[in-house]
C-alpha cells in the first residue's frame, strides 16, 4: 500500500512560499494541495490563477487543487491552463456534478470529490466509478488549523469498503487537523492520500523535521498496511 503526503500551502508563509515548497519537495512531499476558497461558498477567501501559475513555476510536484467555491465549472479551465494536474471539487451545493466531473476529463485533469463533515457517504454511491479520489474533510472547509473531527473516521472506514470492492484504484484522502496522531488514525480507518497544513508549514520543529515525522508514521506498518 502506498501513502501520499500532500502539504497544504494554506498554512505556508506566503513571503517564503518557494522557498517552503523546495523544503517540502527536497522532504518527500508527493503533491501540493491548493485550497481555492471565494468567501461565498465557504467563509474565507484564500488564493486563485496567480498562485497556482507562480506555483507551476517552481515545482515539478502534481498539483492538486481543492476548488472550495461556488462556481468551480467556471474556474477549471483557467486553473487547468496554469497547471493544476487535478481538481477536488464538493459534492455540496453542486446541483450538476455529473457535468462539473465531465468537464475536469475534458481538460484531461484527475477529478476528485470532496463531501463535508455532515454529508453522509452514500451520496457518493452513483458517481463512484466516475473519479480518482473521494476526499473526507476531517473538518468544516473554510479555514486551516482545526481540530480534527472524530466522527469523520467511521466514514472514512464505510468508503474504504465500498472503494475496495467497486473501484480499488480510487484514492481515500483526508483533509483538515491531520497531525502525528490523527494521521494514523485516518491511516488505520483507510486513508491513502493525507492533507497537512498546519503540523507540517507551522510546525515548531521545523518543516523538515515535521514532514519527516509524518512519512515516518506513514511507513510504519499499520493493521491497513
Ligand atoms: C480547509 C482546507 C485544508 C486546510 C487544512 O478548508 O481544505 O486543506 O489547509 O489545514 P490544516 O492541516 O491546518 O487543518
Ligand atoms: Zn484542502
Amino acid at each position: 500500500m502506498s501513502f501520499h503526503l500532500a502539504p497544504s500551502i494554506l498554512a505556508a508563509d506566503f513571503a517564503n512560499l518557494g522557498d517552503q515548497i523546495k523544503t517540502v519537495s527536497e522532504a518527500g512531499a508527493n503533491r501540493i494541495h491548493i485550497d481555492v476558497m471565494d468567501g461565498h461558498f465557504v467563509p474565507n477567501i484564500s488564493m486563485g490563477e496567480p498562485v497556482i501559475r507562480s506555483v507551476r513555476s517552481i515545482t515539478k510536484l502534481p498539483l492538486e487543487v481543492h476548488l472550495m467555491i461556488s462556481n468551480p465549472d467556471f474556474f477549471m479551465e483557467e486553473f487547468a491552463r496554469a497547471g493544476a494536474d487535478s481538481f477536488i471539487v464538493h459534492y455540496e451545493g453542486n446541483n450538476n456534478l455529473h457535468r462539473t466531473i465531465q468537464k475536469a476529463k475534458d481538460l484531461g485533469k484527475k477529478i476528485g470529490i470532496a463531501i463535508n463533515p455532515a454529508t453522509p457517504t452514500p451520496v457518493l454511491e452513483e458517481i463512484l466509478l466516475e473519479i480518482d479520489l473521494i476526499l473526507v474533510m476531517t473538518v468544516n472547509p473554510g479555514f486551516g488549523s482545526q481540530h480534527f473531527l472524530h466522527s469523520t473516521l467511521s466514514k472514512i472506514v464505510k468508503l474504504k469498503k465500498i472503494i475496495k470492492q467497486y473501484t480499488p484504484h480510487c484514492e481515500l484522502e483526508v483533509d483538515g487537523g491531520i497531525d502525528a496522531s490523527t494521521i494514523l488514525l485516518t491511516k488505520e480507518a483507510g486513508a491513502t492520500v493525507f492533507v497537512a497544513g498546519t503540523s507540517i508549514f507551522k510546525s515548531p520543529l521545523g518543516i523538515t523535521t515535521a514532514m519527516q515525522e509524518l512519512t515516518a508514521l506513514l511507513n510504519t506498518s499499520t493493521p491497513q498496511s
